[in-house]
């Protein structure tokens, strides 16, 4: 079986059997997305490979453990993953400053994150841990507060908080990487590569608790082990790239300098 808290470089279809069964608590998964000319993201059918990822992480998850699944707007289009997983969330990633090119339809500037759990509730959701700004002023929110649903709690929707809303399911909030982004690895993984901290602190830190393991099986320049560590959740990361998986060890090892620091 393998151990956690390191980067495998490896293809994850070979590894994936040396993860116990019922054993993930969360899975992030941010792989193909079948649409550019790069050679790792040839995929003939986006939808068939998902669906092949979805049966095979319904079997590592344990019971009300979680799957963001990356993609674009199609990537779960006509298949039916209902056998294997819940579907909770389709959340808009929302890229504002995406080159706008297309002639004769509506440019696509946005990806997809499916959040599946495995069973009908949530292990973890922790919506303390995520809350954006409240962008109505209360006394607007208090009166929307008084319809029926709301009263009843039977819809299982919230009352103002101070603290901030859940983020819904289009996040504009979180800008993907530039040139300029300090977290940038190198000029190559802008874009199709390199996934902002931030997008997966969101996703770490809703669906998992501290000492939980996740599972990230495309792990790209290692932005979820990172995110992992310095959460104190356990990680199990797999690229196959070799120059990724240095750039991933050579993040980690940043983080645990920097924790040990905090430490003197
Ligand atoms: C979108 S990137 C992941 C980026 C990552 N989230 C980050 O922020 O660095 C997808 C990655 O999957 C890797 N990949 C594609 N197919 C793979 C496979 N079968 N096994 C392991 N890695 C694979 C690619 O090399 C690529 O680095």
């Amino acid at each position: 079986m393998l151990e956690p808290d390191q980067i495998y470089q490896a293809n994850a279809f070979d590894l994936f059997p040396r993860i116990e069964d019922g054993s993930i608590d969360l899975i992030v998964c941010d792989g193909p997305y079948g649409v550019t000319i790069n050679e790792w993201d040839r995929i003939d059918d986006i939808q068939e490979f998902n669906l092949e990822l979805i049966r095979i992480f319904s079997k590592k998850l344990r019971e009300g453990g979680g799957l963001y699944l990356f993609g674009k707007p199609d990537c779960i289009d006509f298949i039916d993953y209902r056998p294997f997983l819940n579907l909770k969330s389709k959340i808009v990633w929302y890229q504002p400053s995406r080159l706008a090119q297309g002639r004769f339809k509506y440019t696509n500037n946005y990806d997809i994150i499916c959040y599946f759990i495995k069973g009908e509730k949530p292990k973890t959701f922790d919506l303390d841990a995520i809350r954006v700004p409240q962008l109505v002023e209360l006394d607007h929110r208090l009166r929307c507060e008084r319809v029926p649903s709301v009263v009843s709690g039977k819809y299982g929707k919230t009352k103002f908080n101070g603290n901030g809303k859940n983020p819904g399911d289009v996040w504009g909030d979180i800008k993907q990487l530039t040139y300029r982004s300090k977290e940038l690895v190198n000029r190559d993984a802008l874009n199709t590569i390199q996934k902002p901290e931030r997008l997966i602190e969101r996703l770490v830190k809703a669906s998992s608790a501290k000492g939980d393991l996740v599972l990230d099986p495309f792990a790209g320049v290692g932005t979820c082990p990172v995110v992992c560590k310095r959460l104190d959740r356990r990680f199990i990361a797999i690229e196959r790239d070799e120059k990724f998986v240095e750039e991933g060890g050579r993040r980690l090892q940043e983080v645990e300098n920097d924790l040990a620091g905090r430490l003197f």
